[in-house]
């Protein structure tokens, strides 16, 4: 297990500004899969829906992670569809502990509804859509996280402090206790 903390979650629930700010609190340096794929592609997340397909975009995060498994010292955002690859999965443990991050459901749409950046809700009904989804992963968040954390009525100060107490109480994934 390396000296890094890995934020897992679904769209709207804080990883990049919270992963922000946990980087910050403990001077690692925070990197985010989305924004590494742009980077590297050189497109937006958008553009690369559109142009290449979901299954390119999600060779491309296990393509990412696969370059961060030996990192040190770093505070991982990543996408929310992540963990439906097993690969990733694994990927994501090998990295550091895994942290899900969620919120109500409620909360959770209003604040992803905030970014036109999402093309899984450029839908007609992105209500729906974003509900489907959210049923169909909750059961990977569980079991990819060595801890969760409720982010529904903590700012992203809170959530941070919340997370650092949680990891360093216990020390590392394999003291879980907090699921
Ligand atoms: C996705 C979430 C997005 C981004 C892409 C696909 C998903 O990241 O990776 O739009 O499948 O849930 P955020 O969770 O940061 O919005």
């Amino acid at each position: 297990m390396h000296n890094n903390l890995v934020l897992i979650g679904f769209m709207g629930s804080g990883k990049s500004s919270v992963g922000r700010r946990l980087a910050a609190k403990q001077g690692r340096s925070f990197l985010d899969t989305d924004a590494e794929i742009v980077t590297e592609a050189g497109m937006s997340i958008r553009k690369i829906f559109s142009l290449e397909g979901e299954s390119a975009f999600r060779d491309r995060e296990t393509n990412i992670l696969r370059r961060l498994v030996d990192y040190e010292g770093i505070v991982l955002a990543t996408g929310g569809g992540i963990v439906l690859q097993e690969e990733n999965r694994h990927l994501l443990r090998r990295i550091g502990p895994v942290i899900w991050l969620y919120a109500k459901t409620d909360i959770l749409f209003e604040r992803a509804m905030r970014s036109q950046k999402r093309p899984l809700l450029l839908v007609e009904n992105p209500r729906i859509k974003f509900e489907s989804l959210l049923a169909e992963r909750e059961a990977l968040y569980r079991k990819s996280a060595d801890f969760q954390v409720d982010s529904s009525y903590l700012n992203h100060e809170e959530t941070a402090a919340k997370i650092l107490e949680l990891t360093s109480s216990t020390g590392t994934a394999d003291s879980v206790g907090n699921k």
